[in-house]
């Protein structure tokens, strides 16, 4: 029996777009400038970041990928999923390592891939639908800080937000996000979790400053979305892309520089900013944790760490942890 996907939309393009202007209004205004890193990811964007996951310097996804290759039994096991939540699924990926090992465990009867691109969603709802035909694909199109309760029920799941996503955020957002998700599982049910580790700066800053300049592309590249939906008039010439660790906080930043002073016009914001030369603007934090602080973050959120795994440079950790 082949169902075809469904796809439920929660947010609009009028919707994101707003979005877009809210954030850039706040984010151009403020002192340092600063946006936030949802919005590099339109089809270029995405595009680039897909190169990125291949790059030698970013060892990040494949470590990932190697994680789950080895473990995605134990993970099954442990986790017993019903229904499958991806977070932020983009093209599902890796996903379908889970769903192979879930096959073989027997429990899961519904895949709900979430994502902020329809494009992105529609693409792999369709292609996990064809590959797992007993498999219910329930598409959610939302923004992941709100879609936790647009999320379906009907059977024990298991929440994957994997790819170190959860490093974007700032330490109170993060908490706010874990404790969101806690509030909408119920005790037993299951996150599974994928972390970037902190690892010695001379092995992280190439990660996000690649020798063929493809981060530098990526970063850049939010200055042309900026372009493209709010008629702004950004040279992306004029900046250069800058990737710092900063070890108190233990994040990565990347931040865009200008090269000389300008002043740029938004017209859908009907506003001018004016750059100094050499004023940087911070386009993303990429938060890196240790096993320790994650756990005590997500103990303070009512969670219980199953299993973490880890590779064997303890770079980044895999992890499940049950909703007490
Ligand atoms: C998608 C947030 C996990 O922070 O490593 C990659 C994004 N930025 N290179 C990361 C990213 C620059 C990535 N995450």
């Amino acid at each position: 029996m082949t169902a075809t996907p469904t796809l439920e939309v929660h947010l609009q393009p009028e919707q994101l777009r707003e979005a877009l202007r809210k954030d850039a209004t706040i984010g151009l205004t403020s002192n340092p400038k600063w946006l936030p890193p949802k919005w590099f990811y339109d089809a270029r964007g995405s595009e680039l970041y897909e190169v990125i996951t291949t790059l030698p310097e970013y060892y990040q996804t494949r470590t990932e990928r190697a994680l789950l290759v080895a473990h995605a039994a134990e993970i099954v096991a442990l986790a017993s999923p019903e229904i499958l939540v991806e977070l932020g699924s983009g093209s599902s990926e890796k996903t379908r390592i889970l769903l192979d090992a879930a096959r073989q465990h027997g429990t899961l009867h519904t895949y709900v891939p979430q994502d902020v691109s329809v494009s992105a969603l529609e693409g792999a709802a369709e292609q996990i639908g064809s590959e797992f035909p007993n498999l219910t694909v329930h598409g959610v199109v939302s923004d992941f800080t709100d879609s936790l309760h647009h999320l379906p029920g009907g059977g024990r799941r298991t929440i994957a937000f994997l790819g170190g996503t959860l490093g974007n955020f700032e330490p109170a957002e993060r908490a706010e996000f874990l404790a969101g998700i806690a509030d909408v599982l119920g005790a037993g049910e299951n996150l599974l979790l994928g972390v970037q580790l902190v690892v010695d700066p001379s092995i992280l800053i190439p990660a996000y400053d690649d020798a063929a300049g493809v981060t530098a592309q990526f970063n850049l590249n939010v200055l042309q979305v900026l372009n493209t939906q709010l008629g702004a008039n950004f040279s992306l010439d004029a900046f250069r892309h800058v990737a710092l660790w900063d070890a108190e906080n233990a994040w990565i930043e990347m931040r865009l520089e200008a090269t000389k002073s300008m002043t740029v016009r938004v017209d859908a914001l009907d506003f001018e900013v004016d750059f100094a030369e050499g004023e940087q603007m911070r386009t993303e934090i990429s938060a890196k944790f240790t096993p320790d602080g994650i756990q005590a973050e997500l103990a303070a959120s009512g969670f219980t760490v199953q299993r973490a795994w880890m590779d064997p440079d303890d770079r980044y950790a895999l992890l499940v942890v049950t909703r007490n």
